[in-house]
């Protein structure tokens, strides 16, 4: 068993790093503050090959394993999970699932500028009714011939007006359940479709969440994916691989907010000494750096597990359920160690604690997560 980053590993961390550091931490306190998506960031994401780091050379993309995707959105992530969730959602859910189930002709159109970065994607499964449980889609898509005819409601879209292009699952056959979901691309733009209401959100404000309304929306037939009935698996595959982007992010929010600790600690003067001094101080970092590198081992595992075709759905489940906990405990010490000035934005802990809570939430709660595990372990 070989613990250690490759060169090219350690490269792409070492780039991801300093892009984070000069790029996405000037301004990422105003930008949390009035919900301005970081679009310069996001374009120069793509110039670096960061949007779509997976994908094969020959569709505009980077060519890179799923390790270097973890490592670069790990240390984005430790500074701004607004810019990470918009580069997670293109590269693992949107990318990913078009590389793998698009035909060629769909690969051609849609996933060359995504994976180029010229174009951001968007992942649209979550509805009002439908969230955790995603079978029980309410849009519909009816078959009309030369088209499917696209109306619902899609909640909480990451990217929901910086995409351009929109993977869209609905119910095409309501009596055959989930075998009657089917995945389509849509435009920005075509008649019917409105990017409606920008969510207000406790975290990650930097990233743009919408809900989405297609009234009458046409939908040509060549931009199914896949199989007639392919649709829910393709959500479940494609969310599977997401979740490892996720548990990343959440790695990296811990990392940061640990970080930030660290130094803050050895600076800061209590009782005629720095604060690390204090046996209290060092329990809580002793035990954040500890969980941190628990977290890191499952996530750095899943991706390894993906990138030597091995399943992942069940690591990747792992990794996102206990680095999202993690996350969430490891900020909130923060924010305990920084005081009164972990209570304030300029210090960044209390924007991570904030970020920290929706990698519990999206791309399935902890609870989903918990089921997917407990249906693996109990399945023999
Ligand atoms: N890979 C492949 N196939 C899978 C799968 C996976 N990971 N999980 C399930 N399936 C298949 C099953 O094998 C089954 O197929 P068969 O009937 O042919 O055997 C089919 O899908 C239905 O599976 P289940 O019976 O297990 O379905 P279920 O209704 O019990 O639900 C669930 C399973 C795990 C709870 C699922 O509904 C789930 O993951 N829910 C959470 C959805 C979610 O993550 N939403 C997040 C929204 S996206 C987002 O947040 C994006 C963003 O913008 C950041």
């Amino acid at each position: 068993m070989n613990f250690e980053l490759s060169e090219e590993h350690l490269a792409v961390r070492d780039a991801a790093r300093d892009f984070a550091i000069n790029e996405c931490k000037p301004g990422v306190i105003e930008r949390d503050s009035t919900q301005t998506v970081a679009y310069d960031q996001l374009k120069q994401l793509g110039e670096l090959g960061f949007m779509g780091m997976m994908v094969d050379p020959k569709y505009g993309g980077s060519g890179m394993d799923t390790l270097s995707y973890v490592l670069a959105i790990e240390e984005i992530s430790k500074i701004d999970a607004s810019i990470s969730v918009a580069m997670s959602v293109n590269n693992s859910l949107v990318c990913w699932g078009l590389e793998q189930y698009a035909n060629e002709e769909q690969k051609q159109k849609y996933l060359v500028p995504l994976a180029k970065g010229e174009k951001v994607g968007a992942f649209c499964l979550s509805e009002p009714e439908a969230g955790s449980d995603a079978t029980s889609q309410r849009t519909t898509a009816i078959d009309k011939g030369d088209h499917y005819l696209l109306n619902g409601t899609k909640n909480w879209i990451t990217n929901g007006s910086t995409a351009s292009t929109y993977l869209v699952i609905a119910q095409t056959d309501v009596e055959k359940g989930h075998r009657g979901i089917n995945a389509f691309i849509v435009e920005k733009g075509w008649d019917g479709f409105e990017i409606s209401a920008k969510e207000d959100k406790l975290g990650i404000r930097g990233s743009d969440t919408h809900t989405l309304v297609f009234t009458d929306v046409k939908v040509p037939k060549e931009n199914r994916i896949g199989e007639d009935g392919f649709g829910f698996k393709f959500a479940m595959k494609t969310l599977s691989g997401g979740r490892i982007g996720i548990a990343a992010q959440a790695l990296g929010i811990a990392a940061g907010a640990y970080e930030l600790s660290l130094a803050y600690s050895k600076e800061r003067t209590t009782f005629g000494k720095p604060i690390s001094n204090h046996q209290a101080i060092q329990f809580k970092l002793a035990d954040m750096f500890l969980e941190i590198e628990n977290a890191r081992n499952l996530v750095y595992k899943s991706a390894w597990h993906k990138d030597h075709g091995m399943d992942y759905a069940l690591s990747g489940s792992m990794a996102k359920l206990h680095a999202s906990e993690v996350a969430m405990r490891t900020t909130v010490e923060a924010v305990q160690i920084h005081g009164g000035y972990g209570y304030v934005k300029e210090y960044h802990v209390e924007r991570l604690m904030r970020d920290a809570k929706i990698t519990q939430i999206y791309e399935g709660t902890s609870e989903i997560q918990r089921i997917v595990i407990a249906r693996s372990i109990l399945k023999d």
